[in-house]
């Protein structure tokens, strides 16, 4: 299987990585991005490349079976429609589209074509979100009716980065969107939820919040608490809490090492690992794994456009409810 990856920054690379050295039965065979020159400088350990700046390349390479597009959000739709039309399969980074109309667009256009889309929500590929869901499938916790989860990044992105992200809820909180779907198997019908600019004034002159919560109510009743941060000070802070019927499953940071040293002054642990690139690095090479299985094996991804659209729909329901300080039903945007 020939692959083509599009956009070679943060999650490019790191797919690109990952195919190389843990998935054997995938060549990647061009990357595209108009940073032609570092991309090279980048690949030239990794593998013998073709490196274009045009997109559209690995799309009319006829030995192309699928890309992998991680290039900035505000291209996705365009990117991925373009890509079908090619006949390619795709593997593409989160979120579906930067606006509802868009995602809304691509789920009623792409959602029964023939190749394979796979959208990477990585945590449902992370070791212990997948143990907690385990736990919810098998019944141990009963039926679900709380869940919390907390997301906040080690340090601020790029202010240019902020401004092509489509903001919090779009860019960000969409992983605890999935997440919420994913865990209850439920569909979101309310949000509230809101914001704050405390870290840097220029992220709320782009329009955006650093600082931000959601309430999502689900069909099934259960309640799920969110909050996020663009910055804390000790590092990732990826954790979740499932509280049922029958118990609660909770998972905690994970550290470089799990010892503890307790003195006279304090008891004190490792800091939880610094960022994405190293607390979810496993997740992201299951992924694609799982992706180039789904294509090779001819089985339905097990998360595709749907999930994108759907979590789009409670980005757009808590951005509307944070600017106009109101519960939003998920109904009023359908
Ligand atoms: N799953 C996750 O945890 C996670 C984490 C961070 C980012 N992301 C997502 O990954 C995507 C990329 O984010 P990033 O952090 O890697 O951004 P980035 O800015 O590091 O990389 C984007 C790359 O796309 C390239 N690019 C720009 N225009 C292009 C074009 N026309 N054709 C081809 N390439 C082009 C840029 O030159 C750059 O190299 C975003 O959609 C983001 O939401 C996902």
């Amino acid at each position: 299987m020939k692959i083509g990856v599009i956009g070679l920054g943060r999650l490019g690379r790191i797919h690109t990585t990952n195919l190389v050295q843990h998935v054997p039965e995938a060549e990647v065979k061009i990357l595209a991005d108009p940073r032609v020159e570092e991309t090279e400088e980048w690949g030239r350990n990794l593998g013998d490349f073709e490196i274009v700046a045009d997109w559209h390349i690995p799309l009319k390479d006829p030995e192309i079976d699928a890309v992998v597009i991680a290039s900035p959000t505000t291209l996705h739709g365009e990117m991925l429609k373009e890509a079908v039309k090619a006949g390619k399969h795709v593997f593409m980074e989160k979120p579906l589209a930067h606006d509802l109309e868009t995602a809304k667009e691509l789920f009623e256009t792409l959602s029964n074509v023939s190749v394979k889309i796979q959208i990477a929500f990585n945590r449902r590929f992370d070791h212990n979100f997948r143990k907690i869901k385990s736990f919810i499938d098998s019944g141990k916790l009963g039926e679900v009716h709380l869940i919390r989860t907390t997301s906040r990044d080690p340090h601020l992105p790029d202010i240019e980065f902020v401004k092509k992200s489509g903001g919090i809820f779009f860019d960000f909180m969409i992983h605890e969107f999935d997440t919420a779907r994913f865990l209850t198997g439920s569909e979101v019908v309310e949000v509230y939820a809101g914001g704050s600019v405390l870290l840097d004034p220029r992220i709320g002159e782009a329009g955006d919040f650093d600082t931000a919560y959601a309430m999502l109510k689900m069909e099934n009743g259960a309640i799920c608490v969110i909050d996020v941060s663009r910055k804390a000070v000790y590092g990732y802070d990826q954790r979740v809490e499932v509280f049922g019927s029958k118990g609660s499953a909770r998972a905690e940071n994970d550290r470089e090492t799990n010892v503890i040293m307790s003195t006279e002054e304090a008891v004190c642990t490792d800091k939880p690992l610094y960022y994405f690139p190293q607390r979810y690095m496993k997740s992201f090479a299951n992924e694609i794994e799982a992706f180039v299985e789904s294509v090779l094996e001819e089985k339905p991804v097990s998360v595709g456009v749907e999930a994108g659209y759907r979590s789009i729909l409670i980005a757009r329901a808590a951005d509307v409810s944070a600017r106009e300080n109101r519960p939003v039903r998920i109904a009023e945007l359908l």
